[in-house]
């Protein structure tokens, strides 16, 4: 087994309040026994969940995150949640440019920017996810699309601050009920070239810290194969993961428990 394994999942949409608290309560005690020396767990469950999953949660054990978040700390930003709101409920972790809040609400590089350094800046863990549309992947441009939206994501951020930087890589065509999963080739051949580029904007020694996870369809066949690729650091996973016994039994897989 490699180094410490991260293991996460956003619930989307879905789980209401008493929903995402069994949730919670479940995967804690389902997994209590597993070393945090050789796992992170982290769940992103929805807004309104989120004072409640803060509360419930065991530090030694979770990592709780948010689906998105503000740029600034206060202001004319109608809808928006602001960092100071997210830290004031204990929200450890933000999730930055996920499939979705690109492609079905138009969030852009440079609003993803705003965010990565805004979160950074704030403290939290931050999550930016990347990832190509099928389209692309078509034209043959995948890797060009991700060091784009890597060097557009992550520009200003400087190697103080990575400390706190994780990267997702979800090809938008393997995400969610109509998508295919990445084979484990091709999501390696990606994470090289995450890696790659980590290294050529901060240096080898910082580059090589960031933890990168894949996430697009993970489910109880494939989270081996791909956890035992050798730069893949991480399985981010929604729909297998939505059930806590599940979700235990992949990161079980996993480790060989
Ligand atoms: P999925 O979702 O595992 O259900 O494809 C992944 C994601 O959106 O992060």
């Amino acid at each position: 087994m490699k180094k410490k394994f991260y293991f996460g999942t956003n619930t989307k949409m879905y789980k209401t309040i008493k929903d995402t608290r069994a949730f919670v309560s479940e995967l804690q005690e389902l997994t209590k026994d597993i070393s945090r020396d050789d796992i992170t767990l982290f769940v992103i469950p929805s807004y309104t969940t989120l004072k409640d999953a803060n509360e419930l949660k065991n530090e030694d054990l979770l990592m709780i995150g948010a689906q998105n978040m503000g740029w600034e700390e206060q202001g004319q930003f109608t809808g928006e949640i602001s960092p100071l709101m997210l830290q004031e409920i204990g929200t450890d972790l933000i999730m930055v440019g996920h499939s979705e809040r690109r492609h079905v609400l138009g969030e852009t590089d440079e609003q993803e920017n705003k965010k990565v350094i805004c979160a950074l800046n704030h403290n939290f863990t931050t999550l930016l996810c990347v990832g190509e549309t099928e389209e692309q992947k078509e034209y043959g441009i995948s890797e060009e699309i991700i060091r784009i939206q890597l060097k557009k994501g992550l520009y200003g951020v400087t190697k103080e601050m990575l400390d706190k930087l994780w990267i997702a890589y979800e090809p938008v065509w393997a995400i969610g009920v109509n998508g295919k999963p990445a084979t484990k080739e091709y999501a390696e051949q990606i994470h090289i070239v995450i890696r790659e580029t980590l290294v050529e904007f901060f240096g080898e020694e910082a580059g090589e810290q960031i933890p990168i996870l894949y996430g697009g369809s993970v489910n109880r066949e494939n989270a081996v194969p791909l956890s035992r690729m050798e730069h893949i650091d991480g399985l981010f996973i929604g729909r297998s993961a939505w059930q806590a016994d599940n979700f235990n039994a992949i990161i079980r897989d996993v480790l060989g428990l």
